[in-house]
């Protein structure tokens, strides 16, 4: 009875610790890492996530109108455009629009030194900036989205942040003080499609497209993995099939 008793205490103290680790590892405790960054919802999210075309032409239409005069986009062409069902030949026209070839990489017309000199830093790449940052497209969104006055910083935070020069203030980003100025205001860019162009609506459209330059294969490779795991499951029925007839003729 004594042993009994023993064995349910070590027992439980077993279960509940290894309880615990689990729920540190799956529910680690709330740390604050800087800024809160809202997560937004993505056409890409999910199993079943796609790329939105019109979005990412919209998006199209905002990096190479706005943040290409800074930032460049080495690490795409229009020629990867393809993989979003446009065709070549509208894709070839897009690119000579920019003074560029199908295969030319997307580069800013502001070379890295020039930039350097006007911002007194590099103008990051932004093919794949969504993948290099922590919580990517929520982060690009919140970024283009949380600019903010020193009076509007000083009354939501309570502390005084001057921008210096060339300083402007962002409340998602690290330390609040960017060199990059608010590339966005209201009706900035014309959309086609007759979408309304709110600093929101280029930010969300901006950001699918810098979420397809970082991976452009994205959804193929979701696709491909959703397949290869129905093959598995099935390869897995037709052993466990297979071993039971194999075996049924022995144990006879
Ligand atoms: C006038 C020049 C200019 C334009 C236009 C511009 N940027 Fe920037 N951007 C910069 C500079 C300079 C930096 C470096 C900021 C720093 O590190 O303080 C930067 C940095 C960034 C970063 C990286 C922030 C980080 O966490 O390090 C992102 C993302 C970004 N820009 C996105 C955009 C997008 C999207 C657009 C177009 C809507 C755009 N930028 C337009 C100059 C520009």
């Amino acid at each position: 009875m004594k042993k009994f008793a023993a064995l349910t205490l070590v027992w439980s103290m077993f279960v509940a610790v290894t309880f615990m680790a689990l729920k540190a590892m799956f529910f680690p405790p709330h740390v604050d890492h800087g800024p809160h960054i809202e997560e937004q919802q993505w056409s890409t999210d999910g199993i079943r996530g796609n790329w939105d075309r019109e979005q990412l032409l919209r998006g199209y239409k905002v990096a190479t109108e706005v943040c290409m005069s800074c930032h460049s986009f080495k690490y795409i062409s229009h020629r990867n455009l393809k993989n979003i069902g446009i065709t070549e030949a509208k894709a070839k026209e897009m690119a000579e629009a920019l003074d560029l070839g199908l295969n030319d990489p997307i580069l800013s017309l502001l070379s890295p030194e020039d930039a350097k000199d006007s911002y007194g830093k590099e103008v990051p790449d932004l093919s794949v900036m969504t993948k290099a940052r922590a919580k990517g497209p929520d982060y690009v969104y919140a970024l283009l989205t949380h600019y903010v006055s020193s009076e509007t910083f000083m009354t939501e935070y309570g502390k005084q942040i001057i921008a210096g020069d060339g300083q402007y203030l962002n409340k998602v980003f690290p330390g609040y003080r960017i060199a990059m100025p608010n590339p966005l205001s209201a009706d900035l860019v014309e959309y086609e499609d007759g979408t309304e162009a709110t600093v929101e609506q280029m930010a969300k459209d901006v950001t699918a497209f810098l979420t397809w330059t970082g991976d452009p294969l994205l959804v193929e490779k979701k696709r491909l993995g959703v397949i290869v795991f129905l093959y598995l499951v099935l390869f897995t029925f037709l052993c466990y099939k297979s071993y039971k007839a194999i075996w049924a003729k022995v144990k006879k």
